[in-house]
């Protein structure tokens, strides 16, 4: 089985990595639009616009479903991607709050969800929660995190002092949404800021979960073939892979 994986740069990588340790695909055609990332700042037609562009890459490919790992792109463009595609499509959020509701929480915890600029203001997320009977939810768009993790910095004095410009003045939440795709790289430290440490939903191993559910099962495959294009500069792209990755 092929599946196509898009985002918006090297960030969906992280979604790759649980898809790779649950083997679910003999291959992963991974298409990353570093030409144009970031999506989190740009407004919805034009994430719309792009993914639609990216869907034409894929058509090259005989995938059997594509998943965008990238959150802006589920928040904003999933229906137009679905009614483009010759192949199931599936994005992030939905994963992401079903995997909430199989933490069997009380409908009284604090859900802090953090995501971009675009997938917050799209409300996709706080609607679905609140669909579940949580009543104390929090959405945040820390927007620095995402240039800190590009640069490499994943804990440290910058990204400590970073984190208390954004959470410092919250309660402790009791579980946090990592929607966005480069969180999942600092969950250590957004975990650690808060004490007691928060239950952490991440994109990756709530697709994994969803894949499951909707009938795709691990094939225990040896190896999945990881097949990275890019818009610019591919070979930064592989080996930021080959870094994330261990492979
Ligand atoms: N991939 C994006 C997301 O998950 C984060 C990076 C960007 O802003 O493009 O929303």
């Amino acid at each position: 089985m092929r599946a196509g994986v898009f985002d918006s740069g090297a960030g969906g990588l992280t979604v790759v990595k649980s898809l790779l340790a649950h083997r679910f695909f003999d291959e992963i055609i991974y298409f990353g639009d570093t030409a144009r990332v970031p999506y989190g700042p740009k407004d919805p037609a034009t994430i719309t616009r792009y993914a639609l562009e990216a869907l034409e890459f894929f058509k090259n490919f005989e995938i059997d479903l594509l998943i965008t790992a990238c959150n802006s792109v589920s928040a904003h463009a999933l229906p137009e991607l679905r009614a483009n595609a010759p192949f199931p499509v599936y994005g992030v959020i939905e994963p992401g709050i079903q995997a909430l509701q199989n933490r069997s929480l009380s409908p009284e915890a604090r859900i802090l969800v953090l995501g971009t600029k675009a997938t917050i203001q799209s409300g996709r997320y706080q609607k679905g929660i609140e669909a579940l009977g949580f009543t104390q939810i929090e959405a945040l768009a820390p927007s620095l995190l995402v240039p800190l993790v590009e640069e490499g910095i994943y804990d440290g004095p910058v990204m400590q002092s970073v984190l208390h410009h954004y959470f410092g003045d919250l309660q402790s939440p009791d579980a946090v949404i990592l929607g966005c795709t480069h969180f999942p790289l600092i969950a250590d430290a957004i975990g650690g800021y808060f004490s007691p440490r928060p239950l952490l939903i991440h994109s990756g191993e709530a697709v994994a979960e969803y894949l499951q559910n909707e009938g795709y099962r691990p094939r225990r495959c040896e190896t999945t073939v990881l097949k990275i294009f890019a818009s610019e500069n591919p070979d930064a792209l592989k080996a930021t892979a080959k870094h994330w990755l261990n492979r």
